[in-house]
């Protein structure tokens, strides 16, 4: 009978560890950070600044706004967009130096758009009788400040276009080339020329874009923004103050309750304008402090930008270090912008039909602890609850078992 009973709890446990280590984590449940053993779209990570140092599954994806509302005008989508998508952590200069200075993001361009981000800053420079992607200083690029050669990326870009033929993608240049017709040979040479959205097509008023199935049919997919003006006459290049407003970067943009205009663009409320960039990243950039500012302050922005912005919500939301947060992170931003901008809803997941919303009771992102009474209307992160009730029950059975045959 003992061993009967031994043999029986050995099966047991098995089975419950097989079941809890095979079956992928959801949002909030806690995680290995080593072995990422998360749902797709989310990452195992920590946010110990904030509080959270038990590993849980965190979201690196906004939801597809296509998948809920389809066809819309281009400026009525919210985008996923990375500051310096190029500096990634632990890369070397392609000149062989080693880089000066921090980081922006952590994993390379083709992964970002895999995780959704679609638009993408790039610093772009003269260097080496070619145009690299720096994060330089002085208008100048040095071995030390040099990342790769810009072609590397663009064909990134080419590759993920060619790839998936409804995706639009928006690059903003802060652009330093002044090699003749630089840019223009270098997207030509990346394959990159015949997906460009046409500058006499974007809106000089105000009005609406076209809607993105048009640009799609169109294969116009790929705008292109630079930030010199002389551009847009020389090269057909888009000058992007002319269509875009954008809030103050780094530190100083990150004051809780204001949201003044960058220098180089009109007030944020300005609507001739279609299109709102909200920039949210600090000047000294680092995961410490990004999984924090990636959290509830973004979104508390945001809503101080909207008002700005004259009512309206962000078309691209421009942040550090994309996959940290405590929780819903950058993803969770992009979802809101999308939910007010597509449907009116305060998140693209509540988007319903006819324009009701279906808002649950309780919205993410989840609790930072699990707590013992959870049981609220929350859809995210209480499976793992249930599973420990569920083991807790047949944990109390076993030992019910034992004592019974002991
Ligand atoms: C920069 O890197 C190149 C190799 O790409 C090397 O030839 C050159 O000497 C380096 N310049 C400096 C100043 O280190
Ligand atoms: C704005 O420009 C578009 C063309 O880009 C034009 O169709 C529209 O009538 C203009 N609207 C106003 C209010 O001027
Ligand atoms: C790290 O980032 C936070 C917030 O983004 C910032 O306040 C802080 O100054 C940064 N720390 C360092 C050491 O750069
Ligand atoms: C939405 O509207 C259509 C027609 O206007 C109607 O047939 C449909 O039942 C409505 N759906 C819901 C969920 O109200």
């Amino acid at each position: 009978m003992r061993q009967f009973v031994t043999s029986l709890i050995i099966i047991v446990a098995t089975l419950l560890f097989i079941s809890r280590s095979s079956s992928s984590l959801k949002l909030g449940e806690t995680c290995s950070t080593s072995s990422n053993n998360c749902d797709p779209g989310l990452r195992c990570g920590t946010c110990p600044a904030s509080g959270n140092t038990r590993p849980r599954c965190t979201r690196i994806q906004p939801m597809t706004p296509t998948s809920k509302v389809n066809g819309l005008p281009f400026n009525r989508y919210t985008w996923l967009t990375t500051h310096n998508s190029f500096a990634v952590s632990g890369t070397k200069s392609s000149t062989g130096s080693p880089i000066l200075g921090p980081a922006n993001q952590e994993d390379d361009v083709t992964s970002q758009l895999k995780n959704g981000v679609r638009g993408l800053m790039l610093d772009m420079y003269d260097f080496n009788n070619d145009i690299w992607l720096c994060h330089s200083f002085g208008g100048k690029c040095y071995n030390i400040t040099a990342f790769q050669p810009a072609i590397n990326v663009l064909r990134e870009i080419q590759n993920f276009l060619q790839a998936n033929p409804s995706e639009i993608i928006t690059i903003f240049i802060e652009d330093y080339v002044t090699s003749p017709r630089g840019l223009t040979k270098l997207f030509d040479a990346a394959g990159l020329t015949k997906f460009m959205f046409p500058v006499n097509r974007m809106p000089k008023n105000g009005s609406d874009w076209p809607t993105i199935t048009d640009m799609v049919k169109q294969n116009q997919r790929l705008i292109v923004f630079t930030s010199k003006s002389s551009k847009e006459a020389s090269e057909g290049i888009a000058y992007e103050w002319t269509y875009v407003v954008e809030n103050q970067y780094g530190s100083e943009g990150q004051i809780a309750g204001s949201c003044p205009s960058r220098s180089e663009s009109s007030p944020m409320d300005t609507k001739s304008r279609s299109l709102v960039l909200q920039n949210y990243f600090s000047t000294n950039p680092n995961v410490t402090g990004a999984c924090i500012d990636n959290s509830a302050p973004i979104i508390a922005m945001m809503n101080t930008c909207q008002i700005a912005a004259g009512n309206r919500w962000p078309n691209y939301i421009a942040v550090d270090f994309y996959q940290r947060s405590d929780g819903g992170g950058a993803a969770e931003a992009v979802d809101v912008g999308n939910g007010h901008l597509t449907c009116g809803c305060p998140n693209i997941a509540y988007c319903g039909a006819n324009g009701t919303c279906n808002t649950p009771v309780l919205s993410p992102p989840p609790p930072a602890q699990l707590s013992p009474q959870g049981s609220g209307g929350s859809s995210h992160g209480y499976s793992l609850l249930e599973v420990v009730r569920v083991q807790w029950f047949i944990g109390a059975l076993l030992s019910s078992l034992i004592l019974l045959s002991l």
